[in-house]
């Protein structure tokens, strides 16, 4: 029942604050993660890990590439990620005391499965899942499982499960990080800061005119790129994806640093630029990039953390987003590129919910 929305995909967003909180209960204290939260055999489990292999497809990819982000700075411990049809159909090198982590939505995904059981085949420490569906294959194949508290998600564009993911693979990190020497008041630092990203991404949704407003800029567009830096260059892949899905608007993401080698000479009038930038760092460099394509009529879209200071100017829209921690910034600015696309989508009057060509779980190769 999409009850008082337009779609299942805008009823989703708008529970996201909720499922996110769902998905922390139980599983951390105002400043600790709870590891037995995660399975008894956890402790065991996460001891001498080694390295991490995140294996997923499409959006459930995108929170893996994040999820490096954070494996990498708080637990440092080094971690792959490769989509589940590349990983399966190549020789490939599992190293020992490897954990290997499945994130999927649905559970049920043919080339996650495929991609899992291969790799048993070859050996590792064990297997995590990250899974929205009780029950599924792939909860039933793995060691450890963390729940995303998502509920059934109905839009085939996926929302909520991918911002219970992040905040799944956050939990996850930290106990990972703890046995590799994480600071107790660091711990304490990113624990507090999730505790606040449902008040955050409410406060988004509270944006939610603005973010309509600025989505007639791209109703009669057929082109766009997509910037981010660092752990917001997922979040950009994700919002391109998200545009692509359901606008059916061909959208691309580059990492910032990317845009002089090559796609800058894309940008004109017809071709909008949307940066997510937590900080002033990329805004300014990219500023200095656009100067170039002024001239032409380059247009940016920038979601900003408002204490950045980047301020509106000609040919320069710009979103004031809450002050977020950086850590917990690609959970709170995939929001605003949710909605985003979906005004976009609804201006053109596409079918939200259920876009052209696609299936919500992918249970063929
Ligand atoms: C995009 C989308 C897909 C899925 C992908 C994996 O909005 O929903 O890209 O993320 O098909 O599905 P799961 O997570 O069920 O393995």
């Amino acid at each position: 029942d999409k009850g008082e929305y337009r779609h299942f995909m805008l009823k989703e967003i708008y529970e996201q604050p909720k499922v996110i909180k769902a998905t922390m209960e139980g599983r951390v204290t105002g400043s600790r993660v709870l590891e037995q939260a995660l399975g008894t055999e956890a402790a065991n489990l996460l001891d001498n890990v080694r390295h991490v292999q995140i294996i997923a497809c499409g959006t459930s990819y995108h929170a893996g590439m994040v999820a490096r982000y954070w494996i990498e700075e708080l637990a440092g411990v080094p971690c792959s990620v490769e989509v589940a049809s590349e990983f399966r159909y190549r020789k490939h090198v599992i190293q020992p005391d490897t954990l290997f982590l499945c994130i999927s939505q649905s559970g049920e995904t043919a080339d996650t499965l495929a991609a899992l059981r291969q790799a048993k085949k070859a050996g590792f420490r064990a297997a995590l899942a990250i899974c929205n569906v009780p029950g599924s294959s792939l909860v039933r194949e793995s060691d450890l499982v963390i729940m995303t508290q998502a509920g059934p998600e109905i839009g085939v564009a996926s929302t909520k499960a991918f911002t219970t993911q992040l905040t799944a693979l956050l939990i996850f990190t930290l106990a990972l990080a703890r046995h590799n020497g994480l600071a107790e008041d660091k711990e304490a630092e990113i624990v507090k800061a999730l505790h606040l990203v449902p008040g955050q991404v409410s406060d988004i949704l509270a944006l939610n005119a603005g973010i309509e407003e600025m989505s007639k800029a791209f109703m009669d567009k057929f082109h766009s790129l997509f910037l981010g830096r660092g752990s917001q260059f997922p979040v950009a892949m994700e919002g391109a994806l998200k545009l692509k899905e359901i606008s059916y608007i061909h959208a691309e993401a580059y990492p910032a640093g990317e845009l002089k080698h090559g796609p800058l000479a894309l940008v004109d009038s017809e071709m909008p630029v949307v940066t997510v930038a937590p900080n002033n760092d990329l805004v300014e460099k990219l500023k200095s990039n656009l100067e170039e394509v002024r001239a032409r009529g380059g247009e940016l879209f920038v979601f900003a953390d408002k204490s950045a200071g980047v301020q509106e100017e000609e040919g320069i829209h710009v979103m004031q987003l809450p002050e977020v921690h950086e850590i917990t910034a690609p959970i709170v600015y995939t929001v605003p590129l949710q909605l985003l696309s979906y005004h976009v989508a609804v201006l053109k009057g596409t079918d939200v919910d259920q876009p052209r060509n696609l299936a919500k779980s992918v249970t063929v190769e």
